[in-house]
């Protein structure tokens, strides 16, 4: 998977760009990511990206100029022609549903916002799709863009060592995940449960739903009714 990310702050990517499973997904060539600086796109001697609201209000706009230059020469030189996802809070809330989704594509093309949001024209004629990660504003949509593309690289085939590991996961199977244990067997008085260390993988799969189907009860009812049918 190919991944361009329009930014003016690349310096916030980088580091979590090259670590863990991002960088193992770079170092298999299972991902690459492409990091375009908005600023390289500014106007004048400045670089100017924002400028004033019209109308008025306090924040400050991204410029459409910047952003039209930046998203047609990586269009250009890098033949990139899948939708353009702006981060936004205004964007549809991301889930792992979207994250399995986004995976299947060749292609990303993601845009971070700042300041007070970018001028209406670039979201007119640029924008395929807005992603929010969830009903809070962040300062960029730098961060936003790391969230998508974490929980969207790991699923590639190859990445995660255990490739039964994402099917499993919380919210992959509509419940919140079980309980993990692993070795000592005792520590400072708790014990793993001992259905873990019975070998029974009948029992264990069943005390494992259990334990799902109750923390998924206790901590997060909306999805319990839904994936009962309530
Ligand atoms: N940019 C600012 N806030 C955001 C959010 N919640 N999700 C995605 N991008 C954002």
């Amino acid at each position: 998977m190919e991944i361009h990310v329009i930014t003016a702050f690349p310096q916030t990517l980088i580091g979590p760009l090259s670590d863990s499973m991002l960088k193992r997904a770079q170092d298999r060539g299972i991902a690459r990511f492409f990091l375009h600086d908005l600023r390289e796109f500014g106007l004048g001697k400045h670089k100017q990206l924002d400028d004033y609201p019209y109308g008025g209000g306090a924040g400050m706009i991204l410029k459409p100029e910047p952003i039209f230059a930046c998203v047609e020469k990586v269009r250009e030189t890098h033949r990139v022609d899948c939708p353009l996802t702006y981060l936004s809070p205004t964007g549809s809330v991301f889930n792992q549903k979207l994250a399995v989704e986004v995976s299947f594509r060749s292609h990303l093309f993601l845009l971070c916002g700042h300041y007070k949001g970018i001028d209406e024209r670039v979201r007119q004629a640029l924008v395929g799709e807005e992603i929010s990660i969830g009903d809070y504003v962040l300062t960029g949509g730098e961060l936003a863009a790391l969230v998508v593309a974490d929980a969207v690289v790991r699923l590639l085939p190859g990445v995660m060592s255990d490739i039964d590991s994402a099917d499993t996961d919380s919210f992959q199977t509509g419940l919140l995940d079980h309980p993990h244990y692993t070795r000592p067997e005792s520590f400072r008085d708790m014990s793993v449960p001992s259905v873990l260390l019975s070998g029974n993988h009948q029992e264990i799969a069943n005390w494992r739903r259990e334990q799902s189907l109750e923390i998924t009860r206790n901590k997060r009812m909306d999805l319990y009714k839904k994936y009962m049918d309530l």
